[in-house]
């Protein structure tokens, strides 16, 4: 797991290539308005870069990994985050409409791919937001691209734009297994992560050792996912039966479609 090193001269050749991009994806969800990079940008940003030392980082061996594979996912090598994923949608009317987070708090994006949620918090709670991806070259040529746009206002340059907000962010990389446990949030919010059981013991540690003791930790995701096995309620079941039960969750939201999709919200148990 590693703090990715956003330096001067990957920061002004990356401001420089978005200077020149004329097409974003629009997304809107709720009352709110994003825009993400298109594939095509995002390969062509990695193209570009500078590949000393970035292609022996984790999972990252082929750069392009997951941008133009027909596979959403590629267990270990990459798992999904050039791609903004139907429950971050559901995440993001939740904070808006029920949530009302007011900030500024400390949050955590755990899986942020596109980062839309952290963008979220960023720009209309002020909060502080981490944002942690599996793949590095996701943080670096999607989310942070992606943060750029979405916080430009009028003439502002990309680099007056990082100036500003880089020290209310922090993007983090590699297996949860790994996560630093220096830090306590407020708030994790994560969307679409639980859908592979192997994983569950990696997350409900974050939450036990980084989630600060009145905080909360809400999961966007649905409740099954065929073909790989996890969902809500899996996750759920597997929190319930964590020994001496440190955990508390409860489902606070359902989306009905074709699958169920839901929120769940968990918080330590101080009893
Ligand atoms: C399906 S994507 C969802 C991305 C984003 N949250 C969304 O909803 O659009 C799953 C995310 O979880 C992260 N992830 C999955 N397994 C992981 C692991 N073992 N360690 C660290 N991150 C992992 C990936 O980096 C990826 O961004």
């Amino acid at each position: 797991m590693g703090v990715q090193c956003i330096d001067k001269i990957f920061l002004n050749g990356l401001t420089c290539k978005l200077d020149l991009v004329e097409k974003f994806k629009s997304h809107k969800i709720g009352n709110c308005k994003f825009s993400t990079i298109l594939n095509t940008t995002c390969s062509e940003l990695l193209n570009s870069a500078s590949t000393v030392s970035e292609s022996h980082e984790h999972g990252d061996g082929n750069k392009q990994i997951g941008l133009n594979s027909p596979s959403d996912l590629t267990p270990g090598v990459y798992e999904g985050g050039f791609k903004v994923w139907e429950c971050s949608r559901d995440m993001i009317e939740f904070i808006e409409n029920e949530l009302k987070l007011t900030g500024p708090v400390d949050c955590l994006d755990l899986g942020c791919g596109s980062g839309i949620v952290g963008i979220y918090l960023l720009k209309l709670t002020g909060s502080n937001v981490d944002f942690q991806d599996f793949n590095h070259n996701v943080l670096k040529y999607y989310t942070l691209p992606n943060i750029l746009i979405n916080l430009k206002e009028n003439n502002e340059s990309f680099n007056e734009i990082w100036n500003k907000a880089h020290g209310r962010i922090k993007l983090i990389s590699g297996d949860w297994s790994n996560f630093p446990n220096d830090k306590k949030y407020d708030h994790i919010f994560s969307c679409e992560t639980i859908y592979n059981t192997d994983n569950y013991s990696k997350l409900t540690d974050i939450l036990l050792n980084c989630l600060s003791p009145n905080g909360a930790a809400y999961f966007a995701a649905k409740s099954y996912y065929f073909g790989v096995g996890g969902g809500t309620q899996e996750f759920q079941d597997f929190i319930k039966d964590l020994p001496s039960r440190p955990l508390i969750c409860e489902q606070i939201k359902v989306i009905e479609d074709c699958v169920e999709r839901n929120i769940i919200k968990i918080t330590h148990n101080s009893s």
